[in-house]
C-alpha cells in the first residue's frame, strides 16, 4: 500500500509490518477530535498566510463533511490506514486534490497525536466525573435513610464500635469526591496545546500556537516542544486516578459481597443486578461486585502497563508511546461501564437493619463505652481498660453481653459501676455519644452528607 512518507523508501512496507504498525483500529475512536484539531490548524495556516482563505475553506469544509460523514457511517474508516492522522488525510486529498495536501504544513503527527489525546481524554474525564458524581449521590440517599440504622463497625473485620450505615457508606462518598477532584485536577494540568511541537523542534514558519489553543478551548500552549511531543504524564495521571477509583469501587463491592452473603446479610440485592447458578438452584451470586473488584486488577494493569511502556523513553517521541492509547482506552471504557453497572446495583438493593442490628448487639461493641464510662467516674483509662476486658472474659463464659449483667457482676469487678451505666453503654447512647466532627452521630453524619451534596453539586 502507498505510504504518504513513500518517497524515501526503495520498497513498500511488507504486509505483516503494515498490519504490526498499523494504530487505526483503536486511534479511530478520536477521529472527531483529530478533525477538530486539523480545522484549527487550517485556520491557523490561513491567519498566518501559509494557506489563502480560499484553500482553508476547502479545507475545512471538507473536514467537516469528512466527520459527518464518519458520523453517518457513509464513510467507513480504512483499517488497512496506518493511523486515523493518515486516515483523515488521505481521504482530504482525495476528496478535495493537492489543496489537501497543504493541511500538513508545519504540523507533525507527533504534536497531531498528542493533541488528539488531549483532547479526547479531556471529554472522557467529564464523562467519568459526572458518573462518579451520580454514584456519590446515590450513597448519599442511602445514607440519609440509614442515619439511625445502627450496625458494628469493623476493624480487622472483627466487631469493633457501634457506627450506623449511614457513617459507613458515607466513607465511600468521600473516597468519591477526592476521585472527582483528582480528574478535575489532572484535566487543568493537561489542558494546554502541544499543537505546534511539530516532530519536536517546532517549525520555521511564523504560526500562531496560541491561536490553535484557544480555538481549541484550552487554556493556553505547551512551553517546551521536546516534553510536548514526549509527555504522557497526563496519560499516565489520568490511568492512576482511574485505577483509584476503581480501587475504591473494588473495595466496596468486597463489601457488598460479604455484607450480602448469608453470613452478614445486612443487603439484599435486586433479582436484577445478581445471578444465579446453573447447578445450585438457591443460589444467588453478586457477579457485578465481583466483576467489579476483578476488573479493578484489570485497570491497575493499564496503568502499570503505561508505567513500564514509558519509563525508559528516550526523548522525544518513540513508536512504544503508540502503546499509550489501548491502555488508557481499557481503562476508560471499564471504568465507565463499572459505574454504569454498579450505580443502579447499589440504587436498587435493600439495606437490611434489624441484620444489622442483631450483629451490633452481639459483638461487645460497647466495650469501649464501659471503659469511658469507668473513665468519667475518675478512673485512669488504662485500669478501666483491664477492668472491662475482665468483664468481657465474663460475658463470654457466661454467653452473655454486657448490657445484659446485674449491677452486683458489674461490681464485682469495680465498685465504680452505678444504675446508670446501662443508659451508659446502649448502643444509641454510645452511637449518639460520637459527636466529634467526623463522627457516627445521626445529626453529626447528616451535617456531613449536607456538606457532600454541596461539594457534589460544585462539581457541574
Ligand atoms: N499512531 C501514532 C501514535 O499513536 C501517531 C504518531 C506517529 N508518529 C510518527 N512519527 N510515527 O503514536
Amino acid at each position: 500500500m502507498a505510504k504518504m512518507w513513500e518517497g524515501r523508501f526503495k520498497k513498500c512496507v511488507d504486509g505483516v509490518v503494515n498490519d504490526f504498525n498499523s494504530s487505526v483500529s483503536f486511534d479511530m475512536r478520536m477521529y472527531k477530535w483529530d478533525i477538530t484539531g486539523s480545522i484549527a490548524h487550517a485556520k491557523m495556516l490561513a491567519k498566518v498566510g501559509i494557506i489563502s482563505e480560499e484553500e482553508r475553506d476547502i479545507i475545512v469544509n471538507e473536514l467537516k463533511n469528512i466527520l459527518s460523514d464518519i458520523e453517518s457511517g457513509e464513510l467507513v474508516i480504512d483499517m488497512n490506514a496506518e493511523d486515523i492522522h493518515m486516515f483523515v488525510e488521505e481521504v482530504l486529498t482525495k476528496r478535495v486534490g493537492s489543496v489537501g495536501k497543504k493541511l500538513h504544513t508545519a504540523r507533525s503527527r507527533n504534536d497531531q497525536v498528542a493533541l488528539d489525546i488531549r483532547l479526547y481524554l479531556k471529554e472522557e474525564i467529564d464523562n467519568i466525573v459526572s458518573l462518579v458524581r451520580e454514584c456519590a449521590e446515590v450513597v448519599t440517599d442511602i445514607a440519609e435513610e440509614n442515619l439511625e440504622s445502627v450496625m458494628p463497625g469493623y476493624t480487622h473485620l472483627q466487631r469493633a464500635q457501634p457506627v450506623t450505615f449511614a457513617h459507613y457508606i458515607m466513607a465511600y462518598a468521600h473516597m468519591f469526591s477526592r476521585d472527582i477532584s483528582r480528574l478535575r485536577d489532572t484535566k487543568e494540568r493537561m489542558n494546554f496545546s502541544p499543537l505546534g511541537a511539530g516532530a519536536l523542534a517546532t517549525t520555521t514558519y511564523d504560526i500562531d500556537r496560541e491561536f490553535t489553543a484557544k480555538e481549541l478551548g484550552f487554556y493556553g500552549v505547551t512551553k517546551n516542544s521536546i516534553d510536548s511531543v514526549s509527555d504522557r504524564d497526563f496519560v499516565l495521571e489520568l490511568a492512576s486516578d482511574i485505577a483509584l477509583l476503581m480501587m475504591h469501587l473494588s473495595r466496596m463491592s468486597e463489601e457488598i459481597i460479604l455484607f450480602s452473603s448469608w453470613e452478614f446479610k445486612y443487603i439484599e440485592l435486586d433479582d436484577a443486578y445478581a445471578t444465579g447458578s446453573s447447578i445450585m438452584p438457591q443460589k444467588k451470586n453478586p457477579d457485578i461486585a465481583e466483576l467489579v473488584r476483578g476488573k479493578a486488577g484489570r485497570v491497575i494493569g493499564d496503568m502499570t502497563g503505561l508505567f513500564a511502556m514509558m519509563k525508559g523513553l528516550p526523548l522525544a517521541y518513540n513508536k512504544d508511546m503508540q502503546e499509550d492509547k489501548e491502555a488508557i482506552f481499557d481503562a476508560i471504557d471499564n471504568v465507565k461501564m463499572c459505574l454504569k453497572t454498579f450505580i443502579p446495583m447499589l440504587k436498587t438493593m435493600t439495606v437490611i437493619k434489624e441484620n444489622m442490628l442483631s450483629a451490633a448487639k452481639k459483638g461487645f461493641i460497647n466495650a469501649t463505652d464501659v471503659a469511658d464510662y469507668l473513665v468519667k467516674k475518675g478512673m485512669p483509662f488504662r485500669d478501666a481498660y483491664k477492668a472491662t476486658g475482665n468483664l468481657v472474659k465474663y460475658c463470654i463464659d457466661k454467653g452473655v453481653v454486657l448490657e445484659e449483667l446485674t449491677l452486683g457482676e458489674f461490681k464485682s469487678v469495680t465498685d465504680s459501676f452505678e444504675d446508670d451505666v446501662y443508659e451508659a453503654i446502649d448502643l444509641m447512647t454510645c452511637l449518639k455519644g460520637r459527636k466529634v466532627i467526623g463522627g457516627p452521630n445521626p445529626d453529626t453524619v447528616k451535617t456531613d452528607i449536607e456538606e457532600v451534596r454541596k461539594e457534589l453539586e460544585r462539581y457541574e
